[in-house]
């Protein structure tokens, strides 16, 4: 296989726990707000974009797909780690992208940002980061050993691109409120 297009399939299937994720929250979304309305000088805390119900739904669908990901482990593609410490990485993968979401709504607001209003680059990385922090927190061996620099430019590259494909056929389907 061409050696970039082996890089890019690599850092998808690393990832995808984690890009499930952050879009089966949006898809499935929800009613209960995590800040239950609270204001922060003015503002609300998250806003009404992050919701229980899309917390669990999106960690649940991210988790899965991780374990379905290991049982394909015939195929050749990266493990995330053994039995059990693969459970950790994708808990990571997977709740991590939540915090990270979380944390980039948290941003906004501060900004005065109000819901769905864009801040590019935060809206499209927020996640990601909040993966890689608890993996670098919790599952550090795994994480230094499989995601190498080039790896990680790749994740940095393709997610925004990636993630405003979805947003747009999110849009489309009546998903989501604005294309980004
Ligand atoms: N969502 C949710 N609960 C979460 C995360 C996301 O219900 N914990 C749903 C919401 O319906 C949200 C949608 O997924 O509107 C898209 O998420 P995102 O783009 O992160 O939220 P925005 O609505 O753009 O709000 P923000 O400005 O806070 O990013
Ligand atoms: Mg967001």
């Amino acid at each position: 296989m061409n050696p970039v297009i082996e890089t890019v399939w690599v850092a998808i299937w690393l990832m995808l726990p984690a890009y499930i994720t952050n879009a089966s929250a949006a898809f499935f979304g929800g009613k209960t707000p995590i800040d239950r309305g609270v204001l922060w000088r003015k503002n609300r805390l998250l806003g009404n974009g992050k919701t229980y119900e899309g917390l669990l739904t999106g960690f649940s669908c991210g988790f899965c797909a991780g374990i379905f990901q290991q049982l394909l482990g015939y195929i050749k593609m990266p493990s995330f780690g053994p039995f059990p410490s693969f459970l950790l990485t994708l808990f990571c993968l997977s709740a991590g992208a939540m915090l990270g979401d979380l944390l980039g709504s948290f941003i906004k607001r501060r900004a005065g940002l109000k819901r769905g209003a864009p801040l590019p680059l935060v809206d499209q990385l927020d996640f990601v980061g909040g993966a890689w922090l608890l993996l670098f927190l919790f599952a550090r061996e795994w994480f230094i050993d499989t995601f190498s620099a080039e790896i990680i430019i790749t994740v940095v590259i393709i997610t925004p691109l990636l993630h405003l494909l979805t947003n747009y056929i999110g849009f489309k389907m009546g998903r989501k409120g604005v294309p980004w």
